[in-house]
């Protein structure tokens, strides 16, 4: 083994792993980290990897002493189809001549972030974690189900934009709102930013131009809460669809998104699915989506009366009609249903002041949450108030001044496209979709209180 810097030129090409198989017979050289490294007396056997593919090396044991498991190495060798009976990623091995050792790691790797470690492990030492071969195939998954939502909005004429991150004014509650200091026109006077909680109002601005589009950008909430499903910054698939008058049309986007989006998602993560074992859960929620059940909140507090959910647990006092259900109560309601709900027409003094208001019952908004079993809400979504004088009095209502929405008024007064939309948060999907317990299991940087690195 050479432990010396070596040469970097090389007459022998350098092969990714995963086209090995394209190679077989001959002597070629690859690249990646000892993953593991099991010595015996005349032989050693290498897997080395790079990326989620990886390929047993076997070699004299001479050429490996020293090296140790994360080390990043150069391998010269024979590729040769693994013996019968053998079971390899591959189905091929290298018969390893040489090992040049390009970046040696300490020998303390294996103990630092072992597999199957906890979860203050996993998140403490990320940088590290984020090599762990599962968690390596959630990170692609979660690459592949971006993909499957740009491949179904592309499919359904939806065109993707690119909205700001810096806002000047809250969508979703001032709670919730991180704000910053923006240069302003001149030094002595910056001015006051928020980092946007959803990037529905530029969707919204974005329509009578381009007609119906999305985006894909995170959102921020200063969420103080420490729960399994919350996060400071999350993923964000956003969409506003014009054309949208009546309130079943909405439903109907939703009911396609969510079967298009699993459709293309089964397509595309087909492999890295079924090596999580996940591809049949996968399956069987996209059969789900035939059977979505709309529940009206009126109907889903009867609900909770019903199935022993308590708006106080201790002192078992039932939920009022226009109570908020607050998250806990609402997950052991969709939990106890076992179907994807569409969670429907809620009190409006609950939710945002952008919603339209539903036409049989003024007091009720026209929204609609997607609530899964195991997770709960991952989309919400709605109809949205067409009618200048009505929306400028619900800014009033919500404390807010319309002129800073001078914008977003505007488009109710120059021709609304009588619009809908939805926001989906791709964390709490893919924590649906794997059947992870918490939203931080799927993340590859989770952000939430007290955690900011790596
Ligand atoms: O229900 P929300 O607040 O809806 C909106 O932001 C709308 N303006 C979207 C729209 O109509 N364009 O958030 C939408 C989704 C939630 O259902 C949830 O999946 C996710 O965003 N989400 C979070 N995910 C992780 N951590 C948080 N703190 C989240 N807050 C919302």
């Amino acid at each position: 083994m050479s432990q010396s810097t070596p040469e970097p030129m090389s007459e022998l090409k350098t092969i990714p792993i995963a086209y090995l198989v394209q190679h077989v017979g001959r002597t070629v050289q690859i690249l990646g980290h000892v993953l593991k490294l099991r010595t015996g007396k005349a032989f050693s056997f290498i897997e080395c990897g790079y990326g989620p593919t990886q390929v047993q090396v076997v070699i004299r044991s001479e050429h490996v002493t020293g090296l140790t498991v994360s080390s990043y190495i150069r391998v010269t060798g024979k590729v040769k189809p693994i013996p019968e009976g053998k079971y390899s990623q591959l189905p091929v091995e290298i018969e390893g001549h040489k090992i040049d050792i390009l970046s040696l790691s300490p020998d303390d790797y294996p103990s630092i972030c072992p597999p199957g470690s906890g979860p203050e492990t996993r998140l403490d030492r990320r940088h590290f974690y984020l090599r762990d071969p599962e968690f390596a195939i959630i990170t692609l998954i979660r690459s592949q189900l971006i993909q499957a939502i740009r491949a179904h909005f592309e499919q359904t004429s939806c065109t993707e934009i690119q909205p700001p991150m810096f806002t000047g004014v809250e969508c979703e509650g001032g709670a919730t709102l991180f704000g910053l200091q923006h240069p302003g026109k001149s030094v002595s006077k910056p001015m006051t930013a928020y980092l946007t909680q959803s990037s529905q109002f530029a969707l919204e601005m974005a329509v009578p131009g381009i007609g119906d589009c999305y985006c894909v950008a995170p959102s921020f909430r200063a969420e103080h809460s420490h729960t399994r499903r919350h996060l400071t910054e999350f993923l964000h698939a956003e969409s506003e669809w014009g054309g949208i008058l009546k309130f079943e049309d909405h439903l109907d986007k939703l009911r396609q998104l969510l079967r298009g989006t699993l459709s293309h998602f089964l397509r595309i993560a087909k492999e890295s699915l079924t090596k999580l074992g996940c591809f049949d859960r996968v399956s069987a929620l996209h059969a789900m989506t035939d059977d979505i059940m709309v529940l009206e909140h009126k109907q889903a507090i009867v609900e909770c009366t019903k199935r022993g959910i308590f708006k106080d647990e201790e002192t078992k006092t039932p939920f009022d009609e226009r109570d908020d259900i607050p998250e806990a109560q609402e997950r052991a309601l969709i939990d106890s249903i076992g179907k994807i709900v569409f969670l429907v027409k809620f009190p409006k003094e609950f939710k945002s002041f952008y919603m339209g208001l539903d036409p049989e019952d003024q007091t009720r908004v026209l929204g609609c949450d997607v609530e899964v079993p195991g997770v709960g809400e991952i989309i919400g979504s709605g109809v949205r108030e067409y009618d200048f004088e009505r929306l400028h009095q619900r800014l009033l209502e919500a404390g807010l001044k319309p002129e800073d929405y001078s914008e977003y008024l505007d488009l109710r007064k120059y021709g609304f496209s009588m619009t809908s939309g939805m926001g989906l948060g791709v964390d709490r999907m893919l924590t649906w979709l794997l059947k992870k317990d918490s939203i931080r299991d799927v993340v590859t940087f989770p952000r939430f209180p007290g955690y900011l690195r790596p």
